[in-house]
């Protein structure tokens, strides 16, 4: 075993420091308690590095399998939980660097060649992230086939469709929650894009100028995975922005803050949906939480925290994207401040995906295989409610446009209509046809057709309408993706 091995950071650079820092500096400058997370990608990453060192004649073919080897007892150590992480060594990357040259001697010291921890961390951030996308991206599909499957058995459930939270027109309960599955597949969409410039590689620019060895940066990015569609290498083409970029983490924290107000906006819905007012859905009761004072209460604690850490995501991207604003290039320990953020963003991202899949959709029944328990609909609330707030006046309008008159005009005739309406206390379809027709002539018995709800659903057959039939289409589309 070497003498001069390092356990304590100062060790790890030189001899050049006059006084030991102090326990406050230390634990101020430390990450290892956080960051200790990516140990898996530093392996991958070191490993890769190693191997390439090898190839080129760098490092000799016995010094490579004494880092192999050595790495391999590291991943058994921390996999079992014996590894010792160490404050003093600062954080991930010099505690597995300490631990190998205290296994292996001088070729875990070789390990380091034409390398620094600057272009090491941005890679391990890289590859970390990279595996977590390829989570998010299965997740987002799961919640939109969970979403399409509530979508498919409430076609013709009738939902009153809101603008300014004041009904508006009458729309399928489908068609509503089609509209998430959009908003959803937008999201997984911007993942496999952030995935793309996440997945290059800045190994190999070193501290900030790159090195003096001769590293073949493409080796390595083939060998991570770091490759496009075509199977071409991606490797970060300047060493300055390699070391120094956190775009990718930037990018990522903004589509997962749209995922989550994405989340947010539906959990809103689902909140005023289960109140007493409204009392459109149910959501299963291990969802929510009883009152210890109200013994009436149910309230739908999952859809307000997820409303809630919404708001945390959001706080996350503004933090990185302020992070950023005043570096100059190239490293700077700033960055050692991209991990917290980005570690939660992702930990509540997947964990609010997870649970709203079971939430919507329910879970599979053992016996039967058949989903249980997602959530439950009252199409006869919906439908009740749609019919008080004269969903269908838009329909008279356009009744009487097809009958000649112009839209301004018909739109005032209808106006009366609702007023009349209004004064007797019902709906305009209950209004008998010789007081429509004291409106407007033109009007014949037809009307009622178009005054129903399910005649003004019918009615909205345009391609991205709520007519049944394009929601059918809809869902039919969402499969054939999602399949
Ligand atoms: N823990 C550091 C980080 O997360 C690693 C890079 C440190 N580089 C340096 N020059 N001090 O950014």
């Amino acid at each position: 075993m070497s003498t001069n091995q390092f356990d304590k950071k100062s060790e790890a650079w030189s001899a050049l420091f006059s006084e030991p820092m102090s326990e406050l500096v230390k634990r101020y400058t430390a990450s290892v308690f956080f960051d200790k997370r990516l140990w898996q990608a530093d392996i991958t990453g070191s490993l890769a590095h190693a191997e390439m060192l090898a190839a080129q004649g760098i490092i000799g073919a016995a010094d490579l399998a004494s880092i192999q080897q050595g790495m391999a007892q590291i991943t058994t150590e921390i996999e079992a939980g014996n590894f010792e992480w160490k404050l003093d060594l600062e954080d991930v990357h010099l505690n597995i660097e300490a631990r190998l040259t205290q296994l292996v001697g001088d070729a875990g010291k070789r390990l380091h060649t034409g390398r620094s921890r600057n272009d090491q961390v941005a890679t391990d951030v890289r590859l970390w992230l990279r595996s977590e996308i390829d989570l998010i991206v299965p997740l987002l599909g799961e919640l939109q086939g969970a979403l399409v499957d509530v979508a498919e058995k409430n076609v013709e459930v009738i939902l009153p469709g809101f603008t300014h939270l004041q009904v508006a027109q009458p729309v399928s309960f489908a068609h509503h929650l089609l509209a998430y599955v959009e908003m959803f597949s937008r999201d997984a969409e911007r993942m496999v894009d952030v995935r793309r410039r996440t997945n290059r590689l800045p190994l190999g620019s070193a501290a900030l100028a790159g090195t003096t060895y001769p590293l073949d940066r493409e080796r390595v990015a083939r060998s991570l995975g770091m490759v496009n569609e075509r199977g071409e290498p991606q490797v970060c083409q300047n060493s300055l922005d390699g070391v120094s970029d956190r775009d990718f983490a930037i990018e990522f924290t903004a589509a997962a803050s749209l995922c989550m107000v994405h989340i947010s906006r539906f959990s809103e819905e689902l909140i005023l949906w289960m109140s007493q007012n409204f009392g459109f859905v149910k959501i299963a009761d291990r969802f929510t939480t009883g009152s210890s004072i109200m013994p009436q209460k149910k309230n739908p604690d999952v859809p307000e925290l997820a409303r809630g850490k919404t708001g945390r995501v959001v706080g996350h991207l503004m933090g990185l994207i302020t992070l950023m604003k005043g570096q100059p290039l190239a490293y700077n320990k700033d960055n050692q401040e991209d991990k917290e953020p980005l570690f939660d963003t992702v930990d509540t991202l997947k964990d609010t995906l997870r649970i709203f899949v079971e939430m919507v959709g329910g879970q599979p029944n053992p016996a039967t295989g058949a989903k249980e328990g997602g959530i439950t609909v009252n199409a006869v609330a919906m439908e009740e409610a749609a019919k008080k707030g004269y969903a269908t006046a838009t329909d008279l309008a356009d009744y009487l446009v097809k009958k000649g008159l112009p839209f301004r005009d018909a739109h005032e005739t209808v106006a009366h209509a609702v007023k009349a309406a209004v004064t007797h206390n019902c709906d305009l379809s209950e209004l008998p046809l010789a007081v429509l027709q004291g409106f407007n002539a033109s009007i014949e018995k037809d009307v009622y057709e178009c005054l129903s709800l399910r005649g003004s659903l019918n009615a909205r057959n345009t391609l991205g309408g709520t007519a049944p039939a394009q929601v059918r289409a809809q869902i039919a589309r969402h499969r054939a993706r999602l399949a």
